[in-house]
């Protein structure tokens, strides 16, 4: 067997490691804690990146530093890479990535353990809402051109931004995933998502400072089911039609969620005036608001930190879309909330069976709706957009 090679490689250069020939297990158990597992990790990893069967690479229960770690393929055959450990990022910040998975056909994260970022010196020192040329943070976990990969039971913790960064994937699935980030922690984007295609992120948790999902331009066929978020700033779609040749967003289907005290609840965003775009086929289903600030919104005149001119309508064209059963409480009175474009009105637009209570005191609650002729079927509460 080949791993008779990594075997001996690992344990003579490294004296880090323990390979398992006959299982395919690199377990990095003889590592001593205090110093950076990096090396070892990588030299593993190249290993079972090799063996022709498949292999995996264990990161035992303990505590561990690492610094920047590429995980290469393609791999020879499917590889996993369990974490039972608690593995902590370098506290300076340095570079736009931490840990990435790129070009892995057949990729298994799972275990206990969790990947823990050391957020909060970046967190003080992040200007980037003020200053587009601000530099960029580590990523938590990056997965580039990664195809049928399962990422199960593992944490993300205290991302300096986003924690994790899909993108050119196919068939990726996040399952009893978990996200954890104060609420005022900056950038901290749960799971973005772009160019990608067959994205199903289930049962996870994810409590962060901003986005808890964010689709970006080129998803297709994205699937959230049994996701709790909160605190952060919701699910969102976008922000659309801020860049040259954005692909279309298609197929999006976020069913059976609970928003726990989000800034938004379930929202499309696109920005006036600059560039095109489209997002279409785009559902959402059995929603729970727990005193959410918008918890229904589309805003294609979202322009933060005045970085746009709203004087011209966005070209962001949106089409068959629906929210329908959704259900709980909204902290503003405006509840429902759907501006669209007055260049290209939205189109095939449904509100089906919405009940929000607004919670607080400043006047009667209502649905508010700009460049748009909804299909409003069942309940629409609190009552407007006709
Ligand atoms: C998608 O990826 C999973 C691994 O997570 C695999 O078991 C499954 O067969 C893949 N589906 C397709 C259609 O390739």
């Amino acid at each position: 067997m080949v791993l008779r090679v990594g075997m001996l490689f690992v344990c003579l250069v490294l004296m880090t490691l323990t390979a398992d020939a006959r299982s395919g297990v690199f377990d990095l158990t003889k590592y001593k804690p205090g110093g950076d597992i990096a090396q070892a990790l990588l030299a593993a990893w190249k290993e079972a990146c090799a063996s022709p069967t498949p292999s995996k690479v264990l990161i035992p229960g303990g505590k561990y530093t690492l610094g920047a770690a590429e995980l290469l393929g393609p791999c020879k055959a499917p590889i996993e890479l369990q974490v039972e450990g608690k593995v902590m990022a370098p506290a300076q910040p340095k570079g736009e990535s931490w840990v990435t998975f790129q070009r892995i056909d057949g990729l298994t994260l799972s275990g206990k353990g969790s990947f823990n970022g050391q957020g909060h010196i970046a967190w003080a020192s992040n200007n980037c809402h003020k200053n587009p040329a601000c530099k960029g943070f580590p990523i938590n976990l990056r997965f580039n051109f990664v195809n049928n990969a399962m990422i199960k039971d593992v944490t993300s913790e205290e991302s300096k931004t986003f924690h994790v960064n899909v993108l050119g994937c196919k068939n990726i699935t996040f399952q009893n995933f978990k996200i954890v980030a104060p609420a005022e922690s900056p950038n901290t984007d749960g799971i973005h998502i772009g160019r990608s295609e067959g994205v199903h992120i289930i049962d996870s948790n994810i409590a962060t400072g901003d986005d808890c999902i964010s689709i970006g331009d080129g998803a297709k066929q994205v699937h959230v089911q049994g996701v709790t978020c909160g605190p952060g700033h919701g699910i969102s779609i976008g922000s659309l039609g801020k860049y040259d040749n954005e692909e279309p967003v298609a197929g999006i289907f976020v069913k059976h969620c609970t928003l726990k005290n989000t800034d938004n609840g379930v929202r499309i965003k696109s920005w006036p005036a600059m560039k095109g775009g489209s997002a279409s086929d785009i559902h959402f289903e059995d929603i729970v608001m727990d005193n959410v600030l918008n918890p229904v919104i589309v805003d294609q005149e979202y322009c933060p930190w005045n970085q746009c001119s709203k004087n011209a309508p966005s070209k962001v064209k949106l089409s068959k879309i629906s929210f329908k059963n959704i259900r709980g409480t909204s902290k503003t009175p405006e509840a429902v909330k759907i501006i669209c474009s007055s260049g290209f009105p939205c189109q095939d637009l449904e509100l089906s069976n919405i009940n929000l209570k607004y919670t607080g005191n400043q006047g009667p609650a209502k649905s508010v709706c700009k460049n748009v002729k909804p299909k409003i079927t069942g309940t629409l509460n609190p009552p407007g957009c006709h």
